[in-house]
């Protein structure tokens, strides 16, 4: 006879409940791993998750696509792996498409949809959320570039950058700054709190002349503020098409914000007259370098375009880079890439890394191998049907990356990241 006392069956059924409840996820799609990274799914069945954020208390809020709201993953560990223990949502619907922050203090919470940007009062310990407050509005572009990348800066805490992109891949009204459109701005949170600001005329230029930023970050060591910018489509340049090697994506850097002096606030990144090069060859424009900007067919003229702010680094055309995150002694940024639709054959679809030194990368502008592989579909081909599309970044305290992939409705978690 062994019989268990009934309290000890409960305690072991309750057990194997949890277990259950957080256990591996399987991924809908196997990721080829770069070299020392260790890649697991842990959460499927999302509503098109787009940008996430770690909080205070070790959880992860992630923000839905469409006229979504706010999912809060509670986080905990099964045999050292990470892994959902449950999920709710925290906000009404239509409160996010993509956007979303926590202040330095981890107790607001900021949203984004395509026109405003909201706080709410977060208690990280319970997840309960208090009333929105619009703090930003004005930014609807009527259906093109709907979503608004939203950041908070922890060197300058009362500071938040909002990017809105231009409300068409060729958009010449965005050659006025005032539009306020194809722009990073920076808003004082305490300044918002009382009366939302107007977009285009409210808060400051961080940077403008960007066709559509998707994703920001800073690095941990300096306080800089770098940008993943999605380029031109369909660029025929003499006639000729070029579009499918050209422009760059890429990587932009704008400074401290806590600089008195940020000699990098302010400047134009050259849309939608200028664009840079990925593909040289394909241009034949004599002498011109990876990341140099050229003025294409079917833009408006410019003969500023080598005057211009260029971009830190460059990434292959239509890849569409949708964040970027650093670790946390800032010696390696993290890419995520959405992919492509308007290149033969299909690229992007993966997580890349690139090393930094001093708060800048290692490799030069010019670079084209700058990139290091973290997370890749096994079968590009297939894409974007059958494969995983990175969209949102975060590190946790312990150092994991964590990943969403909207189109697979999933989060992954890279560790050694
Ligand atoms: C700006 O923030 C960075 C990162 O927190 C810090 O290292 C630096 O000292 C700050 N600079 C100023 C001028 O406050
Ligand atoms: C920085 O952190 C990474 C992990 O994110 C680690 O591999 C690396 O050794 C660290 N480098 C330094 C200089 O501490």
């Amino acid at each position: 006879m062994h019989l268990l006392s009934s309290a000890a069956l409960v305690w072991l059924l309750a057990q194997g409940a949890a277990a259950q409840n957080c256990q591996a996820v399987t991924g809908r799609f196997q990721p080829k791993v770069g070299q020392g990274y260790k890649v697991n799914a842990i959460a499927t069945g999302l509503r098109s998750p787009r940008h996430i954020v770690v909080d205070t208390a070790g959880n992860l809020l992630v923000a839905e696509g469409g006229s979504g709201s706010v999912k809060r993953l509670v986080l905990t560990e099964n045999n050292g792996n990470v892994c959902v223990k449950s999920s709710s949502a925290i906000t009404a619907a239509q409160t996010t498409n993509h956007g979303i922050a926590l202040s330095a203090d981890g107790k607001t919470l900021f949203t984004s949809n395509n026109n405003n940007v909201y706080a709410f009062p977060y208690n990280p310990d319970t997840g309960a959320v208090g009333t929105a407050k619009t703090i930003i509005t004005g930014m609807n572009n009527g259906g093109t570039h709907p979503t608004r990348a939203i950041f908070a800066s922890k060197a300058s805490p009362d500071t938040i950058l909002v990017a809105r992109g231009a409300n068409n891949n060729i958009d010449t009204t965005t050659a006025q700054q005032s539009t306020g459109r194809g722009i990073i701005k920076s808003f004082s949170i305490s300044a918002t709190s009382g009366t939302a600001a107007q977009y285009a005329s409210g808060g400051q230029v961080l940077a403008w002349g960007l066709r559509n930023i998707v994703g920001m970050g800073e690095h941990p060591g300096d306080g800089g503020v770098w940008s993943v910018e999605n380029s031109l489509d369909d660029t025929r340049l003499n006639g000729r098409d070029v579009h499918n090697e050209n422009p760059a994506e890429k990587l932009n850097y704008h400074g401290m914000l806590n600089s008195t002096n940020n000699p990098r606030k302010g400047l134009n990144f050259g849309y939608p007259s200028c664009f840079p090069a990925w593909n040289t060859q394909l241009l034949g424009i004599a002498g011109i370098k990876v990341g140099d900007l050229f003025n294409p067919d079917a833009v408006p003229r410019a003969t500023d375009c080598a005057s211009r702010a260029t971009g830190r680094l460059h990434f292959p055309a239509h890849t569409a880079p949708l964040d970027v995150k650093f670790n946390a002694n800032g010696t390696r940024a993290y890419v995520a890439f959405h992919g492509s639709w308007n290149r033969q054959p299909a690229d992007g679809y993966r997580v890349m890394r690139f090393d930094f030194k001093d708060g800048q990368p290692v490799e030069t502008p010019q670079s084209t191998t700058a990139s290091i592989p973290v997370m890749e579909n096994t079968n590009v081909g297939a894409c974007p049907g059958a494969c995983f599309r990175p969209v949102g970044l975060d590190f946790d305290k312990k150092g994991r990356l964590f990943v969403s992939s909207d189109s697979s409705g999933e989060i992954y978690v890279i560790n050694n990241a």
